[in-house]
């Protein structure tokens, strides 16, 4: 039975109602928090007895952990809530509409997914640091264009990943404080005439309270960024991997064989983690087009806003989950790492920058040293281990130094 049965004589076609119905029982915990607190603010106006609060609270805490309670019957899971509340549930709803109802649960869901996010980030982030500390002064070209440009130790190149990580975990803790706001009191778009006492975190605006998507966009364009690092170094590894490069060895646990070549092992997870970028882009793109052109306050059209919200959610655990487990156990190469690092031109930009402290400007000096590469006399002082350690940051020293600083950055959690 539907929560506006009053307003209609006949009932609804099964296509149309088939249709109409969110796929949002992932909201089901979050809703029945939602509820309880506007149950505490019903009590709070006289309109719920002490009785009655208790037993609401006693039946959510139950329903909360009964998936259950969501049935092919009920249009969407505050539907389902409030039936599943029996009695009491007729009072329930005063004062607040499945608009602000839905927005109370989304932004707290988007909370949780956050936090989640993090947690999962650090995990991963703690990983590559490690890995960073034990490659301190593996040396290895640094690349443009994917062309060898200058020798860097591969714990300076893995700290890139790290400092990516780290800005997501900024862009996840603001879409948090995006989703901490309360829209509860909003009700359909206009308040309610009951005298509620307003929520924490009170959004001031209540047609706003109902129309506001930004939490969820906030979200999906952390989870989009953080998916466009994680196809990076996913690209990385895939290159790194293969025999052409030979520069790692995936861990058995984190790579597949072929069903027809006995003698692949192949990097599908790092693959996969690419393609799901694409995935994560299109999710934000989603939104924003389903978002963009809706005349305030609520519409239909933002029931739409829960899929790519969950389904990216799962994405980001998984994805950050096994690209930890690989990165855990990838196997360097150093002797080939080296061995690509020793690539004499890779010094040509030292070679330069000797001449400028000698006094002559650098155009002439890149001039000088792009002849004597040209014509096949160029001979560099020094090697690669003494560039790296010329060069602030980037070699063992500036490495450590950058690892304590991570560390600080990231407080215990690293
Ligand atoms: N299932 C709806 C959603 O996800 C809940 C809000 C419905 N409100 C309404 N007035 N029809 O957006």
């Amino acid at each position: 039975m539907s929560l506006w049965a009053g307003r209609v004589e006949g009932s609804l076609d099964p296509a149309v109602w088939e249709f109409l119905r969110s796929d949002d029982a992932e909201l089901l915990p979050y809703d029945c928090e939602a509820t309880a607190e506007h149950a505490q603010r019903l009590r709070a106006a006289g309109l719920l007895t002490e009785a009655e609060l208790a037993e609401v609270e006693a039946r959510l805490a139950e329903i909360a952990q009964d998936p259950a309670t969501y049935t092919d019957a009920d249009e969407d899971v505050h539907t389902a809530i409030e039936r599943a509340l029996g009695d009491v549930g007729r009072k329930i709803h005063a004062g607040r509409s499945r608009n602000d109802q839905v927005a109370a649960a989304l932004r707290l869901y988007v909370l949780d997914a956050c936090a989640e996010a993090r947690e999962e980030i650090d995990a991963l982030a703690l990983v590559a640091l490690s890995f960073a500390e034990s490659e301190a002064d593996t040396l290895m070209p640094g690349y443009t264009h994917l062309q060898r440009g200058q020798p860097v130790t591969l714990g300076h190149h893995l700290l890139a990943w790290v400092e990516m990580l780290d800005r997501d975990r900024g862009r996840f803790a603001h879409a948090a404080e995006a989703a901490a706001e309360s829209p509860l009191g909003a009700g359909a778009l206009a308040g309610s005439t009951l005298g509620l006492p307003p929520p924490a975190g009170q959004m001031p605006n209540s047609i706003d309270a109902v129309a506001d998507r930004d939490f969820a966009l906030d979200y999906l364009y952390a989870a989009a960024v953080l998916f466009v690092h994680l196809s990076r170094i996913g690209e990385e590894l895939v290159l790194w991997s293969s025999s052409e490069f030979g520069f790692a060895r995936l861990p058995e646990t984190a790579a597949t064989g072929s069903s027809m070549m006995p003698q692949k092992l192949n990097p599908d997870v790092a693959e996969l983690i690419r393609g799901k970028a694409g995935t994560a882009i299109g999710r934000l793109t989603g939104l924003l087009a389903t978002v963009k052109g809706l005349p305030l306050a609520y519409d239909r059209d933002l029931q739409e806003d829960k899929t790519p919200v969950f389904a990216t959610r799962r994405d980001i655990r998984l994805a950050l989950q096994a690209l930890t487990v690989l990165c855990s156990g990838v196997e360097v190469d150093r002797e080939r790492l080296a061995a690509a690092a020793s690539d004499p031109q890779l010094l040509a930009t030292d070679a330069a920058e000797a001449l400028v402290r000698e006094g002559t400007p650098f155009r002439e000096a890149h001039e000088q040293v792009a002849a004597s590469v040209r014509d096949g006399s160029f001979a560099p002082d020094g090697t690669a281990a003494e560039s790296v350690a010329a060069r602030d940051g980037v070699g063992p020293g500036g490495v450590a130094d950058a690892i304590a600083e991570l560390r600080r950055r990231f407080g215990d959690n690293l």
